[in-house]
């Protein structure tokens, strides 16, 4: 078997950094696509360059055409436009729609058996997008969001406690959304419960900052939003299905009466493996954790009306 064929649209931010980070892992080869003439050439080149640097062995193919991208296992779609300062994500529904359906079109036709990682946003939406145009099973398309959101908490937590962000463990379950939803029932430090370690108070001001983490880089950086991080992310879910790790890890999910929701993605535990999404795991949730949950279904469940599919 040779090596993997990861494809990559959008080579903006999110983009261009998930082909440098899925490159320097060596999870394959990447193909990079974008509409605009050169840019996608001209940064895999540079890319290719960084190879004999620090020694990665993978090609870094840019283009405008999707031929390239034909036969590929993972497809990671970040095309569209970006927040800029005053805009929710939901703001960009009617131009991202469009986008996304077109470059599932593309990527689907020639890569039928390819699994979809959504990182567009309003994210929630824009994976059930995918989905439909794609008509490809449910657990081969899937949103990049609860990785990121956990990673912030994570960050958060660690910075406040002085301790390393790999001990911490959590999960942010919901939409992608200021109505995602942390679980401090199940957050702990090396298992030693986050409740015992800091007070309500404390803990509520780092939940609220993950919920804004996305705006707070959005008004620090005013042309646009986050990268590393999403790009980060959507490479450990790219990486997850290519070793076939069989992680769990919060993804968005099209759910089918899982949490009581229908017809819907949403942000809940999975197993990511070779086939994709292997399972979606329902975990017990605490009364208020519950309540939030409903609300950030309600959240997204708006969204996707609002795309009239
Ligand atoms: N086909 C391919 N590429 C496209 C298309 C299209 N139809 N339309 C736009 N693009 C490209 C743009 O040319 C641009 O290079 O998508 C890229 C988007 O890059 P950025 O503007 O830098 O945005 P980025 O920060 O990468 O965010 C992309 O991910 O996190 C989400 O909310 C974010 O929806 C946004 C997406």
């Amino acid at each position: 078997m040779g090596r993997a064929k990861i494809t990559v649209v959008g080579a903006g931010n999110v983009g261009a950094t998930c082909a440098h980070w899925a490159a320097a892992r060596e999870l394959g080869d990447v193909v990079l696509v974008d509409i605009i003439e050169g840019m996608p050439q001209g940064k895999a080149l540079d890319l290719m360059q960084a190879r004999p640097i620090f020694g990665f062995n993978v090609e870094v193919v840019g283009t405008n055409d999707y031929e390239a991208s034909r036969g590929s296992q993972i497809v990671i779609i970040t095309a569209g436009i970006a927040r800029k300062p005053g805009m929710s994500r939901e703001d960009l529904i009617n131009t991202n729609k469009n986008i996304v359906a077109g470059v599932t079109r593309e990527v689907a036709a020639r890569s039928p058996r390819a699994v979809l990682i959504i990182v567009s946003n309003p994210l929630d939406a824009m994976s059930y997008v995918a989905l439909k145009v794609s008509g490809f099973p449910k657990k081969r398309v899937m949103g990049m969001a609860g990785i990121l959101d956990t990673a912030r908490f994570r960050c958060f937590i660690a910075m406040e406690l002085k301790v390393a962000v790999e001990e911490i463990q959590s999960m942010v379950l919901g939409g992608h959304g200021d109505e995602m939803v942390p679980l401090v029932s199940y957050t702990n430090i090396s298992g030693v419960p986050l409740r015992a370690r800091l007070s309500k108070k404390r803990v509520e001001a780092l939940v609220e900052r993950t919920r804004k983490g996305g705006g707070e880089i959005v008004s620090l950086l005013k042309t646009g939003s986050a990268f590393y991080a999403p790009a980060a992310a959507a490479v450990q879910m790219a990486e997850a299905i290519i070793k076939d790790q069989k992680r769990l890890v919060p993804v968005s999910a099209y759910l089918e009466g899982e949490y009581g929701l229908k017809d819907i993605f949403f942000g809940v535990p999975v197993i990511l493996g070779a086939g994709g999404i292997e399972k979606i795991l329902e975990v017990k949730l605490t009364p208020e954790e519950q309540v939030m949950l409903e609300r950030s279904a309600a959240a997204v469940a708006r969204t996707r009306d609002a795309l009239g599919m």
